[in-house]
């Protein structure tokens, strides 16, 4: 097996594979922003990337190949190993404890009246969990050269740089979040002694990165707190058990020309037309999310619904685009937020639709040249997330509509960054957003333009390319 000199370990890999009724397999690129941003990075070098088989199909080309190595089947993928994780523990660590502990920690999801609770159940989660990163480990530890540079992502893979640098302490190990980071009143709803493993094991490697400086803090706080370490909040350094961190700022942007270019192809202007023909001359109120709970999408609608309300004067005048695809359809919470958008457009549409206008058009199904249409139409564009590690939509909008309005939460990431030239709001205050509507949707057209500049300075300031180098730059 060759030895690799960078690698990448992420739950979800460049790539996915179906298999169809007659057993054949077939091979499509994986989903979500970190797979397209870090897909980019990668294309046409020689990083060697792991990832888990998340689905039978997975499995299925994993069994094809040898060591896990999908490239060495055939596959043209580029190197990747995948991981055949037990389906038990797969799902044990990526839904109970990834999804629905870590990550509702993270963006402050939970009803507290009723959850978390941590019992027996929890724990064979966490033992799960433990094996997972440990699997990861296992094989990054196996594949890398000696010295190499191991790029760890997010919070399915806190315990692993910890794992790995006992198994391998020549590596050099960076880990990132592409998540919020809670601050520590809401981390101490964990377990004490599971607090302190996920910190610690993140301390395991030599930089921790983030998308801002918040949620950068907000995890030194946590080091503080859970662990006892030394916290230099100048330097952005956690020293712990004795051994030093780098604490890391680095926010992920948009590759504007590739986007671009992706957006003038014919599959997207057809939807354009298609989009076209069904708004009219109509302004467009636009979002495009996957259907999770942190995005927000039932208090956006309220929104919407309230404006309508407050401003008889838009009726007819205005139609609300809504996507919404599907995300996570395991956890039963997600399957309910799926039914309460879709009951929620409902009844927008009961109390408001006539004969000649639908003033809402939710759609929850994925397509991807479909989205990339509503954004170039886009009059308003709203991003309205409880929390979020940076939302990548916020910075694709703009660098597609040079005259859209930003409706943004200060609440994602991107605020940091995009806050000045946005009508910020607060994503809990419905009244709030759907006054912001009002206000995006009378914006000048020369506020529209010279914002518009701006924020598509600020979305292409750090592609995807100068993200990742930066990063394996700080690991030197
Ligand atoms: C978030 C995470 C990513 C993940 C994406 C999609 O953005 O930070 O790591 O890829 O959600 O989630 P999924 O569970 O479908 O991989």
């Amino acid at each position: 097996m060759r030895a690799h000199s960078v690698l990448i370990a992420s739950n979800r890999g460049p790539v996915a594979f179906t298999l169809s009724e007659n057993g054949a397999l077939t091979m499509r690129r994986g989903g979500g922003g970190l797979v397209s941003g870090l897909s980019e990075v990668v294309r046409d070098t020689d990083v060697l990337w792991v990832c888990a088989a998340l689905s039978d199909g997975d499995r299925g080309a994993v069994r094809q190949a040898p060591g896990g190595r999908l490239d060495e089947a055939g596959n043209d993928t580029g190197p990747v190993r995948m991981l055949d994780i037990p389906p038990p523990i797969f799902h044990r660590a990526y839904n109970a404890v990834a999804n629905s502990t870590l990550w509702f920690v993270n963006h402050l999801l939970y009803n507290t009246p009723i959850a978390p609770q941590f019992d027996t159940r929890f724990r064979r989660e966490w033992e799960s969990y433990r094996e997972y990163n440990g699997a990861f480990a296992l094989a990054l530890a196996e594949e890398a050269a000696h010295d190499a540079k191991v790029m760890v992502q997010d919070y399915h893979l806190t315990l692993t740089p910890a794992m790995l640098r006992v198994e391998r302490p020549d590596l050099r190990i960076a880990h990132f979040s592409h998540t919020p980071w809670a601050p520590p009143e809401y981390f101490s709803l964990l377990p004490d002694d599971v607090a302190a493993e996920v910190l610690s094991g993140i301390l395991g490697a030599d930089h921790a990165g983030f998308l801002t400086a918040r949620w950068a803090s907000a995890f030194m706080d946590c080091c503080e707190t859970f662990l006892g370490a030394r916290i230099d909040r100048g330097d952005r350094t956690v020293t712990y058990e004795g051994r030093t961190t780098r604490i890391g700022v680095h926010a992920l942007g948009v590759n504007g020309e590739a986007l671009r270019a992706r957006a003038a192809e014919p599959d997207v202007e057809s939807h354009m037309t298609a989009i076209r023909d069904l708004v009219g001359d109509r302004k467009l109120i636009v979002r495009i999310d996957r259907t999770e709970l942190s995005k927000n999408i039932v208090r956006g609608l309220a929104a919407y619904r309230e404006f309508l309300g407050r401003h008889p004067e838009w009726h007819g005048k205005v139609v609300h685009l809504a996507f919404a695809y599907p995300s996570r359809h395991d956890l039963p919470e997600y399957r309910e937020y799926t039914a309460a958008v879709q009951r929620c457009a409902k009844e927008i549409e009961d109390e408001y639709a006539t004969d000649d206008w639908d003033p809402l058009i939710l759609n929850v199904h994925d397509d991807y040249p479909r989205s990339l249409a509503a954004y170039r139409l886009a009059d308003v564009l709203l991003v309205n997330p409880i929390r979020d590690g940076m939302n990548l939509v916020a910075k694709e909008g703009p660098i597609l509509s040079e005259r859209c309005a930003l409706v943004l939460s200060r609440e994602a990431g991107a605020a940091a960054e995009l806050g000045p030239d946005s009508l910020l709001v607060n994503p809990f205050d419905v009244s709030g957003t759907a006054t912001a509507l009002h206000e995006a949707l009378i914006l000048p057209e020369d506020e529209r333009i010279k914002r518009g500049v701006r924020l598509r300075e600020a979305a292409t300031a750090m592609p995807p390319h100068r993200w990742f180098e930066d990063q394996l730059a700080a690991l030197s």
